[in-house]
């Protein structure tokens, strides 16, 4: 991206959203809505790193991402250590310089009342969301371009509604929501913007697969969508691309929904995802 002269705050879409020469890392980018992210960045020319556990995940989204044709590359890493994904972050620095864009995507759900849930059940959440995403900011800081960086964490409306049988993800992404203003607040004298994206339901997802299993929890789930259709991936990763091209040059601290108007309607009633008790 060119830097643009105050009278020009208005690049073309072409410009605003050329990514060559630009590095993008993807926590947890292997797959779902963060693949979809990593994909739109790679699209437009970007050089693309994703981090998540599984080896295979990650090596057949690394293919697909120079079917694009530019340069990717992928780790293995768990964000819920600090090491593991700190050295994802630096070998992504060593290949491909200053990371411009920062994703910290990785999740994990399960749909369970607090009562059903172990110390370590809640942990593992708050762990692989809340303190994975720590890891990954905190982790990233010394490698982003600096000023000029995003970074972009992935929250979910959990995080504002009070949600039954969501006891960890509520807490551990209103977590999320927090540390992209504190972090907002502490980067910005470093030029470095920290923004939350709260998808709503996107189709075809592992979210939604285990928030609405079946046909009749999934038609329930849609009909609650004011624009009434679940969101695509390439929804969130439009939005993605916004808050990583100049038109947002100005917005820090922000908590934007990309959720076809759900969030209006608050919290959701889950009970058709619960498990029978064994
Ligand atoms: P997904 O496909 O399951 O994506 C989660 C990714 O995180 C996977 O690539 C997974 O890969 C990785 N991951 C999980 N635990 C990890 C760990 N400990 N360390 C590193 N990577 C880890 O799910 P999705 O539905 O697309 O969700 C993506 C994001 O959107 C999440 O942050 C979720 O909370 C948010 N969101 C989704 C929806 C929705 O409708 N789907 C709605 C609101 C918010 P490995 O298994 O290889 O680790
Ligand atoms: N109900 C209650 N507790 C559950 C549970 C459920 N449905 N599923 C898992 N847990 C508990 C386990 O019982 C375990 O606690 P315990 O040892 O005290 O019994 C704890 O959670 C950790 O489970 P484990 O399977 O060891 O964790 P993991 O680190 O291998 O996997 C998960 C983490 C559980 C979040 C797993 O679902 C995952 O990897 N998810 C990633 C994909 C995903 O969730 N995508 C959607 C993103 S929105």
């Amino acid at each position: 991206m060119t830097e643009y002269a105050e009278a020009s705050l208005a690049p073309p879409p072409e410009a605003a959203f050329d990514f060559r020469g630009r590095t993008v890392f993807v926590a947890g980018g292997s797959s779902g809505i963060n693949l979809s992210i990593a994909e739109a960045f790679a699209r437009r020319g970007a050089r693309v790193g994703i981090a998540s556990r599984s080896p295979e995940r990650v090596a057949a989204a690394v293919v697909r991402l120079r079917s694009h044709g530019g340069r990717a590359e992928g780790w293995s890493a768990d964000v819920r250590d600090a090491e593991s994904i700190g050295a994802a972050l630096a070998a992504a620095h060593e290949a491909f310089g200053p990371i411009d864009v920062l994703v910290s995507g990785a999740a994990g759900n399960f749909v369970a009342p607090a009562l059903g849930m172990s110390s370590k059940g809640f942990r593992t959440v708050v762990d692989i969301d809340l303190v994975g995403t720590f890891n990954v900011l905190r982790g990233a800081h010394e490698f982003l371009r600096r000023p000029g960086a995003s970074i972009i964490n992935i929250s979910a409306p959990q995080a504002a509604n009070p949600t039954p049988y969501q006891a960890h993800v509520c807490a551990a992404k209103a977590g999320v929501d927090m540390l992209t203003r504190v972090l907002a607040m502490e980067w910005g004298t470093d030029g470095v913007r920290v923004n939350s994206i709260v998808p709503g339901p996107i189709g075809d997802t592992e979210g939604v697969r285990r928030l609405a299993p079946g046909p009749e929890a999934l038609a329930a789930m849609a009909a609650s969508i004011p624009l009434g259709r679940f969101g695509r991936t390439e929804d969130v990763a439009l939005m993605a691309l916004m808050l990583s091209s100049p038109w947002s040059s100005f917005v820090t601290g922000a908590v934007i929904p990309v959720d076809g108007g759900s969030s209006l309607a608050g919290g959701r009633d889950l009970s058709s995802a619960l498990k029978p008790a064994a």
